[in-house]
């Protein structure tokens, strides 16, 4: 796993796992490399059983890696730990310091970018993936009625904060984008940043699903700038796309689709 590094997470306590979401348990890949987190887990009892209780009964993989960890120096075991914090910097960062991707100079792309393909006044919009909430920021103002959609919970918590002088037209929802919590033809415009890839084909079949006939879906960003398989699904569905900058990290791809 590599993830983007928003903080430095060899200042942290490995117990900063503990506050790992479910979500996040059933996101760990079950053949995870090297022996990290092995190690990691068996000089921390506190994280093991959590992960263990929490998987309910799904934990045998974990199991396993422990058993075959191999003995190590308190050296080798603090390297053990802030390779598997490494791995999962992001997932650390939306429950520990939302506010730490909040300030990263890659979300501060022009708001333009968003407001030439939607028309956000008196129209009812969905976040998927919501984040901090980085693409309502742009609309909230201006929307007659929006949905955060979040499954981690320290996130949706922190969207309503953010947003708290929107309260009364921000419902903040949990949810995965598979399986959004939203009637069908129930939004005019349906947005999600940097969300889209794990499953591509049903990923936008459900988010197309809430869109209103007449309604606009919006990936923004979709993509990093690639022809990759990802952006083949996404051409074939129908969308058409554009390039923008990230200030920081380099050229994404946007693409929308009318419904
Ligand atoms: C990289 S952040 C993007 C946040 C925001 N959309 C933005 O553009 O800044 C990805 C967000 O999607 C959420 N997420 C991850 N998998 C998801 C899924 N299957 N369904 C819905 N949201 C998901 C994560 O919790 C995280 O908040």
């Amino acid at each position: 796993m590599a993830a983007p590094q928003w903080i430095d997470v060899s200042e942290l306590s490995f117990e900063v796992l503990l506050l790992l979401e479910d979500p996040h348990l059933h996101w760990f890949p079950r053949d995870w490399p090297g022996d990290e987190l092995g190690v990691a887990l068996r000089h921390n009892r506190s994280v093991w059983d959590s992960f263990r209780v929490r998987l309910r009964g799904e934990g045998a993989w974990l199991d396993e890696l422990v058993a075959r960890a191999p003995q190590v120096d308190p050296e080798g075991l603090r390297r053990c730990e802030v390779a598997v914090m490494r791995a999962v910097c992001d997932w650390i960062v939306y429950v520990h310091r939302p506010e730490a991707y909040d300030a990263q100079p890659f979300l501060r792309w022009d708001d333009a970018e968003l407001l030439t393909l939607v028309d956000p006044r008196d129209k009812v919009v969905v976040d998927v993936g919501s984040g901090t909430g980085r693409l309502l920021e742009p609309l909230i103002a201006e929307v007659a009625s929006a949905f955060a959609v979040e499954p981690i919970r320290h996130l949706r918590s922190y969207l309503k904060r953010k947003f708290a002088e929107h309260a009364h037209k921000l419902n903040v929802l949990d949810g995965f984008i598979t399986d959004l919590p939203l009637p069908a033809s129930s939004c005019d415009i349906v947005l999600a940043g940097h969300v889209v890839g794990d499953d591509p084909e049903r990923e936008l079949s459900e988010l197309e699903r809430v869109a209103r006939p007449g309604g606009r879906v919006v990936l923004c960003p979709g993509n990093n700038d690639v022809d990759d398989g990802v952006h083949e699904v996404i051409a074939s569905c129908g969308y058409e796309w554009s390039v923008f900058e990230e200030p920081g990290d380099g050229l994404k791809r946007k693409y929308w689709k009318p419904t």
